[in-house]
């Protein structure tokens, strides 16, 4: 056994080492377990007692101080290739814009809230936020829909089951309050059919003199078509106070409308029912795509019916705790997708809830 000519080529090749890649081979030469180093320990077993001590005591020296200088050697040029790298590192600007970096866009019914929010808290609206989840009474019930109304039919609603821990716990934060002062607990949850589900709570929250919009997500179980999915959106509006009239639902209506379509709008008012209101009515907006003058949106009359509102009912009023002798208010609802719809001229709402990034990507920021 011949430990002179190993160890001349362990120095030799430890020499010629240059990269962490080099120690691995040089590794697997000499100390693996078919490495040579290994193998020649395995031979100890044939060497004649006398010497084998000796042997042994060599060759485990040499294991050892390969061991080390391996060690030592992969640590300096692993330090030193971890160098180089950072080295190399620090001449990427890392502030350089991704020339080819996409730039995600707003949802368009994003951007009509914001808009409409912003226009609203211009005028001195508070922004209020609602669950989708309503109870039976906040849906129906609180805006004077009694149990038999036709709008409460079940094709016109989802209704959810209560499960303990399951739909009650989504709601929890916000309306676990208005659960135990006004619904018995066999109350039936539904998606809301409406913002106005969120009337009672704006009331008792801020009541009794305040303005708040309340925009938001609504379902309804309908059949679907280009101006009806299940899925859409609404703002609730209500203005209450001491000497509220139709005159300042009139002004405000007119001045949102003008905000958002950044130009002289018209309104009118048409008699009209929701239980939730009285007087009622149907508002029209003249016509934004031909000025008035007759087209084949307004079908040449001119106006547009853009919402629902009224004088809020008195029994309203009093679910959420204000004497109606001493105030009043007016409420509105209107569809945000409708307005998406006018604003980018889309025939078809359904591609608003489609997720279809080619037109996403396509939909004007402002
Ligand atoms: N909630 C009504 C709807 O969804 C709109 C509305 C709101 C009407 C407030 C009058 C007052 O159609």
């Amino acid at each position: 056994m011949d430990l002179q000519d190993i160890q001349k080529r362990i120095d030799a090749d430890l020499g010629a080492i240059k990269t962490d890649a080099d120690c691995g081979t040089f590794h697997q030469r000499y100390l693996s377990k078919s490495g040579e180093v290994t193998a020649l320990l395995g031979q100890l077993r044939d060497i004649e007692p006398s010497r084998r001590a000796e042997m042994g005591a060599a060759l485990n020296n040499l294991k050892k101080s390969t061991e080390e200088r391996l060690f030592t050697l992969q640590r300096q040029i692993k330090e030193a290739e971890f160098k180089a790298r950072l080295m190399k590192d620090k001449l990427i600007d890392i502030t350089i814009p991704d020339i080819n970096a996409r730039q995600g866009t707003l949802h368009p019914i994003t951007v009509i809230t914001r808009e409409v929010e912003e226009v609203f808290a211009g005028m001195g609206f508070i922004i209020e936020d609602g669950p989708e989840i309503a109870t039976e009474y906040e849906n129906f019930e609180s805006v004077n829909i009694p149990k038999n109304h036709p709008a409460r039919d079940m094709q016109d609603t989802f209704w959810l089951e209560r499960q303990e821990g399951a739909a009650s716990v989504l709601r929890k934060k916000s309306a676990e309050p208005l659960l135990k002062q006004n619904a018995s607990v066999s109350d039936l949850l539904v998606l809301r059919t409406h913002t106005s589900a969120w009337q009672n709570h704006m009331l008792k929250k801020y009541g009794p003199t305040f303005r708040a919009i309340c925009p938001g997500r609504t379902f309804r179980n309908e059949n679907i078509d280009a101006t009806h999915d299940t899925t859409f959106f609404q703002v609730e509006g209500m203005m209450v106070g001491e000497d509220i009239s139709i005159a300042n639902l009139i002004y405000f209506m007119k001045e949102a409308l003008a905000a958002v379509f950044k130009k002289d709008i018209k309104v009118r008012l048409r008699p009209s029912y929701y239980p939730f209101v009285e007087p009622g009515f149907d508002l029209d907006a003249s016509c934004i795509f031909c000025d008035a003058r007759g087209c084949t949106v307004c079908k040449h009359t001119s106006w547009i019916e853009f919402c629902g509102c009224g004088m809020i009912h008195p029994y309203v009023l009093q679910q959420g705790g204000i004497d109606p002798k001493k105030y009043q208010g007016f409420a509105f609802g209107f569809g945000l997708t409708r307005l998406a719809m006018m604003r980018y001229g889309l025939d078809d709402c359904r591609i608003l809830n489609s997720g279809n990034l080619e037109f996403l990507k396509g939909v004007p920021q402002k």
